[in-house]
């Protein structure tokens, strides 16, 4: 096939994927923010098509919220990352940032968040545990640490990256059956942990 169109199938492929999950009707996995204090500053870190950053958005609770993807590879690209940004700009409260989790992390003032998802790949147990660590000092006390995939049996080195992280802050791992869904897009159905710090 022509150059040209493999990356036209590529684009319109990223676009209707977005398109799919985007109109995606709240199931659960979102409350786990209703945990941290009303209008407090959140981020979402591993963002993929923003459906989940739409819905955390929803939910009308933080004063500002920050969505972070790296967007570099075959499957999360620029165009994708143009797209998810032009969507979040009906909400006031969103900052779009295209780097990794880490080096964002890097860039901002400790204990300046009050509720913080962890989304990045699952498959690499968030990036070897290496975006918890860069990620907790920077949560203020009191503030809600969280991520999806705590899932033994399909993403173990997630679980066992929160697993082990939780011991060394000293934090149990909680989970909730409400904040799991039943149904909707895959990446909805693997357990949500949390704890506050
Ligand atoms: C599972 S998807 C996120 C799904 C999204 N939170 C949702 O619920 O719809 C994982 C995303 O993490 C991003 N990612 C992986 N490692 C990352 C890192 N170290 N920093 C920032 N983004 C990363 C990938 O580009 C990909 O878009």
């Amino acid at each position: 096939m022509p150059q040209q169109r493999r990356s036209q199938n590529k684009t319109d492929r990223e676009e209707s994927r977005v398109d799919n999950l985007w109109h995606w009707p709240a199931n659960g996995r979102e409350d786990v923010a209703l945990l941290s204090e009303k209008r407090c500053v959140g981020a979402e870190l591993g963002v993929d098509t923003g459906q989940l950053t739409r819905r955390f958005l929803e939910l009308a609770h933080f004063s500002k919220f920050h969505a972070v993807d790296k967007w570099d590879d075959i499957a999360h690209s620029e165009h994708q990352y143009k797209i998810v940004k032009e969507r979040l700009s009906v909400y006031a409260t969103v900052e779009v940032h295209r780097m990794t989790a880490q080096e964002w992390l890097k860039g901002i003032p400790d204990e300046s968040l009050g509720f913080i998802y962890i989304d990045c790949y699952a498959h690499t147990g968030q990036d070897g545990g290496s975006v918890l660590e860069a990620a907790w000092p920077k949560l203020s006390i009191g503030g809600i640490f969280s991520g999806d995939d705590y899932d033994r049996r399909y993403w173990p080195k997630t679980f066992s990256a929160v697993n082990q992280f939780s011991k060394r802050v000293g934090r149990s791992v909680n989970v909730r059956d409400e904040f799991c869904a039943k149904a909707g897009p895959r990446m909805d159905r693997h357990p949500t942990w949390w704890w506050r710090k």
